[in-house]
């Protein structure tokens, strides 16, 4: 009996200490932006029922309340065991310059991801001392999204270039319904990058990354005046909706386009429950067609963290095809994995892959792969002089100062 007892004991604190390991893991998908996440985190404690995951939110869109609490738990010797970040400048540009991160090469050696993802992205996410984090994604910045029954309503196409959709606007507007949607200040910066793309084409958009071309420059200058007559074709009210509600004009009949990520993708079938092609159309953003405008979500290694192995294991999960095909369906993503399984994806996302592997790729300033993160969080601030001044030349001139000061391309 009594060693019965004991070995009930025994396999009871085995039980107890393999349940121990706990991690937490830092992301802003809380709520609607929740459920893939959710699903990834399910079939990891599947697999390791020994560890316990805190999926642990901040709300806000594109991260940016996430980020500030970010900060503040960094700097205060607090990590989270792994966080979500954008792949690219955003990451280096702030914890890896400040020797926050470990190296993952040995994760990368180790489950054979230099062959399974792509060189581009492993570039991207890599500087000259390491390999910073683990993608679980690639999204679209550049995609224009209606509902195909309304135009047909309406008789109006998705428009091609900005000068159409300029031209069709007052007709729209004249209809009584919103020709853009447009939601709070970052998504107007979202919106501001397809402009950008739109009015530049990808040479130059690019060359605003290296400074090769500057703010100030007249052709770089025509983005503020295109952007301003967009902006009259927006609502008035933008500055207090979220993403999903700028999202649900569209889908409302109030609003006949909206520039968003594909995340809206995901918002548009796994929330609102409508067929791709069918409940929501989509169209590279005017002026971008044969031009995908990436960004990745990412988790990386914080040093000094409590929970390093667990942590770990996690990391080498979410780079599996088989963790990337049960997040990214859900998501309204494609997997950066070479070996994902498309059958399961549905028909955006496949069409979202078809370009990413035919066209013309270019990186998202909005969220953090091209430029410098101290470029990329004070364009909030060019963004407000806009708003205030209406003034292209303000704004440029103040992109281009903030260019100069943090030594962007450098
Ligand atoms: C992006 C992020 C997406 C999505 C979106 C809206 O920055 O990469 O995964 O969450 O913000 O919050």
């Amino acid at each position: 009996m009594l060693r019965r007892l004991l070995t009930l004991f025994a396999v009871t604190a085995i039980g107890l200490a393999a349940a121990q390991s706990q991690i937490e893991i830092f992301s802003w998908w809380a709520g609607d932006e929740g459920p893939a996440l959710e699903a990834l985190i399910e079939r990891f404690q599947e697999l390791h029922p020994g560890i316990e995951v805190i999926n642990a939110t901040v709300t806000g869109g594109s991260g940016v309340n996430a980020r500030a609490v970010l900060k503040t738990r960094m700097l205060g010797g607090d990590p989270p065991d792994s966080f979500q970040v954008h792949a690219g400048q955003e990451l280096i540009g702030t914890w890896v310059v400040a020797d926050r991160m470990e190296d993952l090469t040995f994760l990368y050696e180790e489950m054979g991801w230099f062959e399974n993802y792509p060189q581009g992205l492993i570039e991207a996410s890599s500087t000259a001392d390491g390999i910073w984090s683990v993608p679980v994604n690639i999204h679209r910045s550049n995609v224009m999204w209606y509902v195909p029954a309304k135009l047909e309503e309406w008789g109006i196409t998705p428009p091609a270039s900005w000068s159409e959709f300029l031209t069709v606007c007052p007709a729209i507007q004249a209809a009584g319904v919103t020709p853009l949607a447009l939601g709070e200040n970052w998504t107007q910066v979202h919106l501001w990058e397809s402009v950008a793309l739109g009015v530049l084409g990808p040479d130059d958009y690019d060359k605003l990354w290296t400074a090769e071309l500057p703010f100030n420059d007249p052709k770089a200058m025509e983005i503020w005046d295109v952007f301003g007559d967009v902006l009259a074709c927006t609502n008035d009210d933008a500055a207090g909706l979220s993403w999903q509600q700028a999202t649900d004009m569209v889908v409302g009949g109030s609003a006949a386009f909206n520039i968003m990520g594909d995340w809206a993708a995901g918002y548009l079938t796994t929330t609102l429950g409508l067929e791709p092609g069918v409940g929501y159309g989509w169209a590279a953003s005017p002026g971008t067609d044969g031009v995908f405008m990436w960004l990745s979500d990412a988790f990386g290694l914080p040093q000094g963290i409590q929970n390093r192995e667990a942590t770990v294991e996690w990391l080498r999960f979410i780079g599996t095809a088989e963790a990337q095909d049960i997040f990214n369906p859900l998501k309204g993503s494609i997997a950066p994995h070479l070996d994902s399984d498309l059958s399961l994806y549905n028909a955006y996302l496949q069409s979202a892959a078809a370009d990413w592997q035919n066209n013309r790729v270019v990186g998202s300033l909005a969220h953090g792969t091209v430029a410098k993160e101290a470029f990329a969080s004070d364009f909030a601030t060019v963004m407000e002089i806009y708003l205030a001044t209406g003034s292209a030349m303000n704004a440029a001139n103040a992109a281009q100062a903030i260019a100069t000061q943090v030594g962007l391309g450098q």
